[in-house]
Formats: structure tokens, C-alpha cells, sequence
């Protein structure tokens, strides 16, 4: 059975990481990169078959006009079954009264049947080289 939670209780974080790799929708980010920014976000969505999870989301929002979604993944073998559009709406439903945004390459149908609409040319810097920071420097070795 498919559930959705709004915490990161039970998230196997490196075979989270292994199978956004597998999949092809992954940036990056080490495991606890990867954990990080979703334990930093203010919401989260995330999906799972038993034990296995197969999909996530999540936003920051400012708690008053504005928020901003990312990470939204169904897991391939899982897709079309409106796991995401579950875990979308359960974001959307803890930010009422505020402007979401988000960015997509290739998923703009789907955004589509959820209200969004286009947006005017948007911009975007990235501070030095993408996730090097502190999350990165401070990590403790494999092992
Ligand atoms: C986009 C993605 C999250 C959709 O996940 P999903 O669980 O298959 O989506 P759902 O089953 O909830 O789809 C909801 C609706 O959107 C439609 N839809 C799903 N993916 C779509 C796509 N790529 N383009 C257009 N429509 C899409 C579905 O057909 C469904 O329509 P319906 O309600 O009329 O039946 C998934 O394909 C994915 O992880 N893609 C790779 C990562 C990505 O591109 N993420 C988004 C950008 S950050």
C-alpha cells in the first residue's frame, strides 16, 4: 500500500539516495546533503511503498506570502499512479494564501493539472560552486 507522511520518520536516506541516482534524478547531493535539505525545508512530502521510499517533495515557505517547491520525485516503476500529485497537494494545502514557485525542465503537464501557470522569465545565481558549503566540508569520512 502507497502512503504519503508529511515527516522524514523511516527515510532510509542512502537508498534514498541510491535510487534518485538510479533514476536519473539526481543532483549531487551526498546523503547527508541530501538529508539535510529536507530536514531543513519547512515541508515536506514523502512517499512510500512499505518501508521503500518511492517518492518526495518538498518547500520552504516563509510562513506568510511565499514559497518555493522542489525535489519532486515518484520513483519510475511507481509514476501515474497520482503519488505526486498527493504529495503535491499535501504541500500546498499547509501554505494557504501564498505565491508557490517552483522550476521544471520537463514536468510543466504535470504542474499544469495542479493550477500552475507559467511564469515570466524567472533568474538565478549560484554563490561559488554548486553544494560546496559547510554541509559538504563538515561531513564526517565514509565509514
Ligand atoms: C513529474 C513526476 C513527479 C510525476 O509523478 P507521478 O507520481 O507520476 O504523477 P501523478 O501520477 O501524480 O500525475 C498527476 C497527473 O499529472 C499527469 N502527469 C504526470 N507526469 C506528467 C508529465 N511528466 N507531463 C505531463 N503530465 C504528467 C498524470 O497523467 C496525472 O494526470 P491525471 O490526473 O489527469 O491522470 C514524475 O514523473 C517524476 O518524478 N519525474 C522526474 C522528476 C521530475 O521531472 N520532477 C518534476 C520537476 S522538479
Amino acid at each position: 500500500m502507497i502512503t504519503l507522511c508529511t515527516t522524514l520518520d523511516g527515510v532510509d536516506w542512502e537508498a534514498l539516495r541510491l535510487d534518485l541516482i538510479a533514476d536519473g534524478f539526481h543532483n549531487g547531493r551526498s546523503t547527508r546533503q541530501l538529508r539535510l535539505s529536507f530536514e531543513n525545508s519547512t515541508h515536506v512530502a514523502m512517499g512510500f511503498d512499505g518501508a521503500r521510499c518511492i517518492a518526495n517533495a518538498r518547500m520552504l515557505s516563509d510562513g506568510v506570502g511565499n514559497a518555493y517547491v522542489l525535489d519532486v520525485w515518484t520513483h519510475s516503476a511507481w509514476r501515474r499512479r497520482g503519488i505526486a500529485r498527493r504529495a503535491m497537494q499535501l504541500l500546498l494545502d499547509a501554505v494557504p494564501g501564498q505565491h508557490v514557485y517552483l522550476g521544471t525542465d520537463d514536468a510543466a503537464g504535470f504542474y499544469a493539472k495542479l493550477g500552475f501557470a507559467p511564469q515570466m522569465q524567472g533568474m538565478s545565481l549560484i554563490v561559488g560552486n554548486y553544494l560546496d558549503n559547510a554541509t559538504r566540508r563538515d561531513e564526517p569520512p565514509p565509514g
